[in-house]
């Protein structure tokens, strides 16, 4: 079972709208997905609530992030699922701490900004002083989210920022696009209306990710889980 978390510590940086975006992709890909709601204000759940319009092969569950151990184990016996996404809520807790234990990838989901970039810095120090105590080596990713289609200073500032401060970054970027925005409304583009150009543009964006993803968990460095490694 493949694990990816996406952690972030500020909150409206396109961390439930990419997780459950990347599940439709995934979902599409033929795969079982379960994402994991770990954020106490439900959002991907309740994007995802209507069981009627999202395949049974796409499952979601919202657990005391207490027990988020337990509960990975309970999902694998219940849907043994091919794919777990995690939905981490935005704060340093122990399920954050868990989330990213337990990951295969952490990605980091991150808009352009200077107070964006800072949090995903923390994140990635967070995570690094983490596996360095159990003599591991972590396998997390920035990811550019809500980027602008005209290129700004701002913009161009954040990606130098990102590089000075040595994140690894993602090479897709999410841009900003309606498609996005209405995942709420709408669920993940690829199980949206796909003639719609904003949802087709979407799919292509999320293609680029999950092959990404692919590449890099394949790579032999590419980290176990912890339930793997101790196999
Ligand atoms: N790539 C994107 N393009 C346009 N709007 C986006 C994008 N990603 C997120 N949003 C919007 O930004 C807001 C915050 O996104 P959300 O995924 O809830 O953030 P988080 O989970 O990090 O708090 C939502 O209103 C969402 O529709
Ligand atoms: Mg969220």
């Amino acid at each position: 079972m493949l694990v990816i978390s996406f952690a972030s510590s500020k909150g409206g940086v396109g961390k439930s709208t990419t997780c459950v975006s990347l599940a439709g992709c995934y979902v599409k890909a033929g795969a079982r997905v379960h994402l994991i709601d770990l954020d106490s204000n439900l959002t991907a759940s309740r994007w995802l609530k209507d069981e009627t319009a999202r395949p049974p092969t796409l499952t979601v569950s919202a657990p005391d992030p207490q027990i988020l151990t337990e509960h990975l184990q309970e999902t694998a016996r219940h849907y043994a699922p091919d794919v777990t996404l995690i939905d981490v809520a935005g704060s340093y807790e122990r399920a954050l701490t868990i989330a990213i234990a337990r990951a295969n990838l952490t990605i980091i989901p991150c808009a352009t900004t200077e107070a964006d970039i800072f949090e995903a810095a923390r994140i990635a120090g967070h995570i690094q002083t983490m596996y360095a105590a159990f003599d591991r080596v972590p396998l997390y990713r920035v990811l550019a989210t809500r980027v602008a289609a005209l290129v700004t200073h701002a913009q161009a500032h954040a990606f130098r920022e990102i590089a000075r401060l040595k994140l690894p970054l993602f090479e897709t970027v999410i841009p900003h696009r309606v498609a996005y925005e209405e995942v709420g409304l709408l669920g993940p583009p690829h199980l949206a209306d796909a003639r719609r150009p904003s949802t087709a543009k979407a799919i292509t964006d999320l293609e680029r990710l999950r092959s990404e993803i692919d590449t890099l968990l394949a790579a032999p460095e590419a980290t176990l889980t912890a339930d793997e490694s101790a196999a």
